[in-house]
């Protein structure tokens, strides 16, 4: 298990941000469903992180994102989407990418957090934080999904919407 130092993301040059990226995932990143989601809006500073490694080496980044579900009346239900968590790949399963979802869950407000959204592998995200597509079935999103990775984690999941389109929240 290596030592994750974790710093606010906005203490990173933006640049090195998007060149991890790059390299955790495809070049066609821009394109995911999940970036349509949040177009046109900034990742929420306090709950977003970087993980460097003893070298001072950025190794890892997680960005959460302002989002709302509106449902078939029209009301929009304010969300936090949580990713991409990306982990460069030389040093995956070393616990950088646990360390970085932790943050960034711990970092909500105590009082009232607001329910978290993702799109991810639910056998990771549901084992260590309780993310789950139990009461997702009914939701849309602006591009392609496979629905059984669109994962919620909620307090009380009896809050959620049945259904609903999510898209970027600018409330
Ligand atoms: C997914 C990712 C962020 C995980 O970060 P990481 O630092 O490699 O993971 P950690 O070391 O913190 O966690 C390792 C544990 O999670 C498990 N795990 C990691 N990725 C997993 C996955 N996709 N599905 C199931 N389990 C997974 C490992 O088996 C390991 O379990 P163990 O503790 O029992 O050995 C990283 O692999 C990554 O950047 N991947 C490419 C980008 C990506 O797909 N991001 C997620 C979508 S937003």
């Amino acid at each position: 298990m290596a030592q994750a130092t974790l710093i606010p993301l906005d203490n990173v040059d933006p640049a090195l941000v998007e060149a991890l990226l790059d390299r955790a995932f495809e070049p066609e990143r821009r394109t995911r469903t999940a970036y349509k989601v949040r177009e046109g809006v900034d990742w929420l500073p306090a709950l977003s992180f970087a993980a460097i490694d003893g070298e001072q080496h950025l190794v890892g980044t997680i960005q959460c994102w302002p989002v709302a579900l509106t449902d078939a009346e029209g009301k929009a239900h304010p969300m936090v989407m949580v990713g991409p968590v990306a982990v460069l790949p030389e040093h995956q399963g070393a616990g950088y990418g646990k360390a970085l979802m932790t943050a960034s869950l711990a970092a909500l407000s105590p009082l009232a957090p607001l329910p978290q959204v993702m799109i991810g592998d639910p056998e990771y995200y549901g084992r260590f934080w309780g993310f789950s597509n139990a009461h997702t079935g009914g939701w849309s999103l602006p591009g392609p999904f496979a629905q059984h990775r669109l994962l919620a984690r909620c307090d009380n999941p009896a809050v959620l919407p049945r259904e609903g389109m999510l898209g970027p929240w600018r409330g």
